[in-house]
């Protein structure tokens, strides 16, 4: 029973005798975010992990993200509050699955968003996440046929930038996927002027009312720098918590699902990491993330050329 415990405190106190480290998503409740050493988009947070000198990371995230974290620092304890925490996109990818696609299209090279497995890490070429991945593209000679997995989303809004003709995988993010463009219009005629500012995991209707599309901290970004006082946020609303933090005096709405508000699209998986979890986390380093090392190191190949294409 942890109902008489300080829990910020203990987590604190734990984190220091620990000698750990708290990354967390944008996408975390508000208190997590606010109790974490490191909050970041998913390639900022895998920077993090590869360079941290903690001997403990507690990752407040989902598992693909606390799964990178552990390929690229291996000698680490990766701790993750909930280990149900998934993603939609890993689960529309199975590996057996994915190999038999690449084997479709012998010629390809595989590049493929960091929401996947590990096993689906190991059968690709080069990650990428939402903040690099025009950026990785560009150095990829324009003769050269690419397969994009999971997210026919954000492959479909890189074909459409760059004018690449990527091999899609048909996966999708469930809570990108919940958008209602009718209500969004609706809103936008509520607040007139008020941009719009959207993640490319968004179906392509919703972007194309987008005055800004990018990842977590791009987005962010466009919230720091925008000139009006009102901005409609097409991702995650717990994003929201940063930028009512840096900006009181403005105002940010979180766009809506069918049902006109936008609590259908909080993520589930990110959900099930709470306070209580992580305390329990630090106090018994587990749930734990172990990864076979032979797949480690394959998966470790794909990440690598991520980070190095991506600085
Ligand atoms: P970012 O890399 O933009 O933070 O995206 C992570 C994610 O899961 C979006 O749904
Ligand atoms: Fe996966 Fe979507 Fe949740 Fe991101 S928001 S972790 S892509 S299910």
């Amino acid at each position: 029973n942890l109902s008489g415990l300080d829990l910020r405190a203990e987590i604190d106190r734990l984190r220091r005798e620990r000698n750990a480290v708290i990354l967390a998503h944008y996408y975390q409740k508000p208190e997590i975010q606010d109790l974490a050493d490191f909050v970041g988009d998913s390639l900022d947070l895998s920077r993090k992990a590869a360079d941290t000198d903690a001997d403990v990371i507690a990752f407040c995230g989902v598992r693909f993200m606390a799964e990178t974290a552990k390929i690229l620092s291996p000698q680490k304890t990766v701790v993750l509050p909930d280990m149900d925490a998934g993603c939609s996109l890993e689960d529309s990818c199975p590996p057996e699955q994915f190999a038999a696609f690449r084997a479709q299209h012998p010629d390809a090279i595989a590049l493929t968003y960091i929401n996947c497995s590990a096993e689906v890490k190991g059968l690709s070429d080069v990650i990428v996440t939402s903040s690099s991945a025009e950026k990785i593209l560009s150095q990829i000679p324009a003769s050269q046929p690419i397969i994009f997995g999971p997210d026919r989303n954000l492959g479909g809004y890189l074909a459409r930038k760059t004018g690449r003709d990527l091999i899609l995988w048909p996966g999708v993010c469930i809570v990108h996927e919940a958008f209602s463009e009718t209500e969004l219009l609706k809103l936008k005629a509520q607040h007139p002027g008020a941009p719009v500012a959207a993640h490319p995991e968004c179906p392509a209707v919703i972007l194309d009312h987008a005055d800004y599309v990018g990842s977590t901290r791009g987005i962010l970004d466009y919230a720091m720098a925008m000139p009006g006082d009102t901005l409609i946020v097409a991702t995650e609303p717990h994003i929201i918590h940063q930028m009512e933090k840096a900006l009181p005096n403005k105002t940010f709405i979180g766009a809506p699902g069918a049902d006109g508000n936008c609590n259908c699209n909080i993520c589930p998986y990110m959900a099930l990491n709470t306070m209580e979890k992580l305390y329990v986390a630090l106090r018994d380093l587990t749930p734990r993330i172990e990864i076979e090392e032979g797949l480690r190191l394959r998966a470790k190949k794909s990440l690598d050329a991520m980070l190095a294409m991506a600085s």
